[in-house]
């Protein structure tokens, strides 16, 4: 079995549903049901007994240690963090608590449990840490994109909270021999989404006849990746993935913010016209810019697929038709997460 962490999130939930479609392989998930963790996310796997939700803290290495003792998982995936650029300006405390401190409890536990292991299975054991392109900082327009010998230059809170989560899972497979593995992926989209990440905040917001913000100019780039994409990457890295290594994970898909804004636009328009006949981008708001904000995020995968065979299978195109029919398809999922807490965020962000 597998212990996974952070699972009731975004992706996290995403990988925990696919990888119970596709094997029978039970799945111990250990999330903390922070405001981003929603059980709902996992409700089509209810009753199923291959998979068990603990509410938890990675940080909270008696349970940690109590849960391997117990189900003796071959291996960790370790999605649990907090995620926003935008909230870790506002407040960076809870990100170097639970991404910083909190993997280093975690890979303490982990460390305990795996010198334990008789020697086959120590031998087949990985922890998979997941994190992110962010790491690398920013690109100018020309520059090429991030290989996995990138330099390290995050400049916001949640970026260096994450590369300093990376240099602890380094560190514990030079220094203790764990057998780690770590992937660094692009920006995803999909379902499941909280919508206080871009496209799904353009969504819920279009719909909600309220403004679309873009920060500054919108003509930030980012490298967009079809969730469903970054979970099978995942799958590739934890079956065959070489220990020690990291993997960069992206789609081959840049695009400025501002176009990402167009496109949303333009889909919701065929889709769900508005009632009045105007177009969605009538909507769009030009708000402040986020501070530090990175300028261009580009992925190299090619290691991953050169070495793994790893492809993304969805164009941007597919992926965000399929995204944006999903939010159009669960209106129930979409007022559930706007929670007291989920508007009070969108007050502090947007003065809204
Ligand atoms: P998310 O914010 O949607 O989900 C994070 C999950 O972790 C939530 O369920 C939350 O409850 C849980 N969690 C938070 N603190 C915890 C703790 N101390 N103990 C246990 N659980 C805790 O994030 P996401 O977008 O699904 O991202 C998942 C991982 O992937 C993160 O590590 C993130 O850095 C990384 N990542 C995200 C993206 C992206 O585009 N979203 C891209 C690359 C990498
Ligand atoms: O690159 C991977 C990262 O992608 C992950 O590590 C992070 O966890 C994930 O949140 C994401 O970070 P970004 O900061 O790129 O994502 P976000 O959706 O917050 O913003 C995408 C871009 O859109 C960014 O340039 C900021 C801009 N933006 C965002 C919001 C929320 C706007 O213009 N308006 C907005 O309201």
């Amino acid at each position: 079995m597998l212990l996974v962490t952070g699972g009731a999130g975004f992706i996290g939930a995403n990988f925990v549903l696919d990888w119970l479609a596709l094997s029978d392989e039970a799945v111990i998930n250990l999330d903390k049901l922070t405001y981003a963790g929603n059980p709902e996310n996992l409700q089509s796997l209810q009753g199923d007994a291959r998979h068990t939700l603990i509410p938890g803290d990675i940080g909270d290495a008696a349970l940690v240690t109590r849960l391997l003792a117990q189900h003796h998982p071959r291996a960790v995936v370790n999605f649990a963090a907090e995620s926003h650029v935008d909230r870790s300006i506002h407040g960076p405390g809870e990100f170097i608590q639970t991404n910083i401190v909190g993997t280093f409890s975690l890979l303490e536990s982990v460390r305990g449990y795996w010198q334990g292991l008789p020697p086959a299975q120590k031998e087949a054991f990985r922890f998979l840490h997941v994190s992110t392109d962010e790491v690398y900082g920013s690109l100018a327009k020309d520059d090429p994109a991030f290989t996995e010998a990138s330099h390290i230059e995050p400049n916001s809170p949640y970026s260096a909270s994450k590369a300093a989560s990376d240099h602890l899972v380094r560190a514990w497979h030079h220094t203790y021999g764990l057998p780690v593995l770590t992937t660094n992926c692009s920006n995803n989209y999909g379902p499941y989404h909280f919508p206080e990440k871009l496209i799904p905040l353009l969504i819920v917001n279009a719909l909600a006849d309220k403004k679309l913000p873009v920060y500054g100019d919108g003509q930030q780039i980012r490298d967009w990746l079809y969730v469903k994409d970054h979970c099978s990457a995942i799958r590739r890295v934890l079956e065959a993935g070489r220990l020690g290594e990291t993997y960069n994970v992206g789609g081959w898909n840049e695009k400025a913010n501002l176009d990402i804004v167009h496109t949303v636009c333009a889909l919701l328009d065929e889709l769900r016209p508005r009632a009045d006949g105007k177009p969605y981008k009538e909507q769009i708001s030009y708000v402040t810019d986020r501070p530090g904000h990175d300028r261009r995020y580009a992925i190299d995968a090619r290691k991953l697929e050169r070495e793994l065979g790893w492809k993304p299978l969805e164009t941007f195109d597919s992926g965000i038709r399929k995204t944006v029919l999903w939010y159009l398809d669960n209106p129930d999922w979409v007022a559930h997460v706007q929670s007291g807490a989920y508007r009070e965020w969108l007050q502090k962000q947007y003065q809204s």
